[in-house]
């Protein structure tokens, strides 16, 4: 049983390596996908398990624990730390020239992509004024510095260090954005991008999750908004993308356990009155569909409190992360009526998509349905229309999604203040092969609980045995260029979760196909790919705007440069900026993409709102 339990949290890890996961897929593909579908139901949670049989050849008189010992009031962050670099050390960046410097070197525009024949039909076409154009960012997979200037550990620091053989790396160093952000926003800013959506790390601000708070990790902050500012960039701020403090999944398994509610909230009230003068624009959380998907892997798994299985434990996740979502939204809009801050707005991003049904057939577009309920629906409906789950979820899940109460309802319902969707691709849905009846009442259908066939044919295909779109790097399987989706999906956004603040693309991006492989820096940069991804998307955001009056106020690329994409590491490439990870010095190149990007922005973009 523990050989096979070790095996199930691999499964699981392997198949967690991007950002922002996709919904559906194989999961013996290491990229696949980490949905409810793909929790293991009867895996004993690893910290019942011994981790030795699983680490590291060189380990030696390992007394290291899937959880960290923690005891409240006398473990500390020098303790979690050790804890957590029992096989390698926590690693720091070289000493970079380019600290404090704004100087970069903007090579010749590159030759030209293609034909216009794209984008003749939009070529007459604006951003409406005020459009939010930015690329965006998470602090794990950027900032390094992971041990710095007083910063506890996040189960992402503790992960990699303990169990290296499930992981691409750690994120000890990554961008060394840390070090390196007035650079790196003075290489945004010639991109002309008037916003910066960014995620603060909570360890660096409560090391601990809770308690005492580190003063030189509110200071970073401090220093990374006003710089961006100063380069006429809005910065946007995002509480939490999945950094979850070591400390609190230790103390009582974090995001599994109801007590997370108050600990969020102390971090989100310190966030708002420290930064909320100059950020007008909040995210409670990123991708929580995802992010409670993965409970069930490490390194969320830490420690499930009773009640909560694997199989349970995203739900559970679902229940507190809303209820911690309401309640930071509540104090964020008291602070601002009783004038502590300005007014300013929030919500969460979800991510995934509606899907196309795969045919007219009534159970494909059933499938369709049930994948929208689960994947946006369980977030979006309690939020935007009722206080309340999907009917769908409820009935399919019974017990193991925990009930919002009224009182809950009440705080959740209308707790955001526009609508943001990462939207990077839209899938295909065909009923579940036994029937979508059947896979409903069996808790261990592979397809369970969406109930639509997972296959990746029948997610990123299309009828006749074709793709639904250009196939982004084959590790990240889930990725397609579905631009020919994309209006549907934004009607469909707009109609089922009407918000008066609008519509936000917060992240959209591209895993360039085999860049990872590329040696020569001609052809690293020249990622004709990634070029045609955005400007193929950009110009259905123009004709959703102006052919179907869609309410869309911002879109924002994923990523400025490569970064640490989770599972996959540093070496999966999504960014609009090259970063040569063997070099100690972390060159930045710019490719091809960052130059499309500027140039479809300046001339699609009010006058006003480029940021020249
Ligand atoms: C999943 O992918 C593996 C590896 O490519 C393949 O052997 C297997 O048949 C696939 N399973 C399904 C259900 O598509
Ligand atoms: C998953 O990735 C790891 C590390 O890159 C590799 O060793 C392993 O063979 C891969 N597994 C599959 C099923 O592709
Ligand atoms: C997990 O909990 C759910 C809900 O209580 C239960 O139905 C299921 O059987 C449990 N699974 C395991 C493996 O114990
Ligand atoms: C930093 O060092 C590199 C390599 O020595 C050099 O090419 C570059 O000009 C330096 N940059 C600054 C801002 O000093
Ligand atoms: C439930 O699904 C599993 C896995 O596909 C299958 O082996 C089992 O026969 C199904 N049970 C029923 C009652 O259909
Ligand atoms: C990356 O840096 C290494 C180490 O300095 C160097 O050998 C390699 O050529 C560089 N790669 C590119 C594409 O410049």
């Amino acid at each position: 049983m523990k050989y096979l339990s070790i095996l199930a949290s691999i499964a699981l890890v392997a198949a967690l390596p991007q950002h922002h996961a996709s919904g559906s897929g194989n999961r013996s593909y290491n990229i696949s996908v980490l949905s409810p579908t793909s929790d293991i139901p009867g895996t004993t949670p690893p910290s019942t398990v011994s981790p030795t049989s699983t680490t590291s050849a060189t380990a030696t008189g390992s007394t290291n624990s899937p959880t960290p010992s923690f005891t409240p009031g006398v473990t500390t962050v020098e303790d979690l730390w050790a804890q957590t670099e029992i096989y390698s050390p926590v690693l720091v960046a070289a000493k970079s020239n380019l600290t404090d410097s704004t100087d970069f070197i903007l090579p010749p525009n590159p030759p030209a992509f293609l034909p216009t024949y794209l984008s003749e039909n939009t070529k007459h076409l604006k951003f409406p004024k005020g459009f939010k154009y930015g690329v965006a960012s998470a602090a794990t997979q950027v900032e390094g510095a992971a041990k710095e200037d007083g910063k506890g550990p996040s189960v992402w620091d503790y992960g990699p260090h303990v169990y290296p053989q499930l992981y691409t790396g750690a994120p000890d160093v990554t961008d060394d954005f840390y070090h390196r952000y007035v650079n790196d926003l003075a290489r945004l800013k010639a991109m002309g991008v008037n916003t910066f959506s960014l995620s603060l790390s909570w360890t660096r601000i409560y090391p601990l999750g809770s308690g005492k708070v580190n003063e030189a990790g509110l200071a970073f902050y401090d220093k990374v908004i006003d710089e961006a500012i100063k380069n006429n960039i809005e910065p946007i701020v995002t509480l939490f993308h999945w950094d979850t403090p070591l400390a609190l999944s230790a103390e009582y398994g974090s995001f599994m356990s109801p007590r997370l509610v108050d600990d969020f909230h102390a971090y989100a009230e310190t966030a708002f009155r420290r930064y909320g003068d100059r950020v007008k624009t909040w995210i409670t959380f990123n991708e929580p569909r995802v992010f409670c998907s993965q409970t069930a892997g490490n390194p969320y798994n830490l420690n499930y409190p009773s009640g909560v299985n694997a199989t349970s434990a995203p739900y559970h996740c679902t229940h507190n992360l809303l209820v911690a979502h309401g309640t930071a939204v509540q104090t964020y809009r008291r602070l601002s009526e009783e004038k502590v801050i300005p007014a300013g707005q929030i919500a969460l991003k979800n991510d995934d998509n509606n899907p196309t049904p795969w045919s007219d057939k009534p159970e494909d577009i059933e499938a369709a349905k049930r994948h929208a309920d689960f994947f946006i629906g369980i977030f979006a409906k309690p939020i935007y229309i009722d206080g309340d789950y999907p009917t769908t979820c409820k009935e399919t899940l019974g017990s193991m999604l925990p009930p919002l109460t009224p009182e809950e309802q009440k705080l959740i319902k209308g707790s955001a203040d526009f609508y943001a969707q990462d939207l990077y691709r839209i899938n295909t849905a065909k009923a579940a092969p036994n029937g979508i009846e059947a896979c409903v009442s069996n808790i261990t259908d592979p397809n369970w609980p969406a109930c639509q066939d997972n296959r990746p044919e029948y997610t990123s295909g299309a009828p006749g045995g074709w793709g639904y779109g250009q196939q982004a790097d084959p590790r990240s399987n889930w990725l397609v260029n579905s631009w020919s989706a994309i209006r549907d999906q934004l009607k469909y956004l707009t109609k089922t979760y009407p918000s008066k603040g609008g519509l936000y693309i917060s992240e959209f991006g591209w895993a360039e196909a085999f860049e990872n492989q590329r040696t020569e820096m001609y052809q690293i940069v020249s990622d004709y790919g990634r070029e045609s991804y955005y400007r193929d998307y950009l110009n259905e955001f123009l004709l959703s705007i102006h052919e179907d009056g869609i309410d869309l106020r911002g879109v924002f690329a994923w990523s400025l440069y490569d970064n640490f994409e989770w599972g996959l590491g540093l070496t999966q490439k999504f960014g609009m900026q090259y970063i040569n990870f063997t070099d100690p010095a972390l060159p930045r190149s710019f490719k091809r993409s960052f130059f499309a990007m500027r140039d479809v922005m300046r001339h699609h973009l009010q006058p006003e709102d480029f940021n020249s």
